[in-house]
């Protein structure tokens, strides 16, 4: 759950961390703000190294034509490269 005064919340469900992922930096950026170093590799959205499936939330996109398909976004994956959350995820 989101609220307006705070940034949400992202949470790596197989780690049991989570970090506040504010809407000026992509969920990648975040986490390394938060000292957690995810997989990630060409930081354009392009290579899908950081591919994660979200269980949950709502995210927007850097950039118009992430790397993923139409079947994956409908299952829930995201590139947290290029992804920035708008609720907690
Ligand atoms: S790091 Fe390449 S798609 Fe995210």
């Amino acid at each position: 759950m989101s609220d307006s005064s705070r940034p949400p919340q992202v949470r790596v469900k197989p780690l049991g961390l989570s970090f506040e992922a504010p809407d000026s930096l992509t969920i990648l950026e975040a986490a390394g703000f938060a000292n957690l170093r995810l997989p990630r590799s060409c930081r354009n959205g392009t290579c899908r190294t950081c591919l994660c499936k979200m269980n949950e939330g709502r995210v927007r996109y850097t950039i118009e034509w992430p790397g993923l398909s139409r079947e994956e976004k409908a299952e829930g994956y995201i590139l947290p490269c290029v992804a920035i959350a708008e609720t907690d995820v």
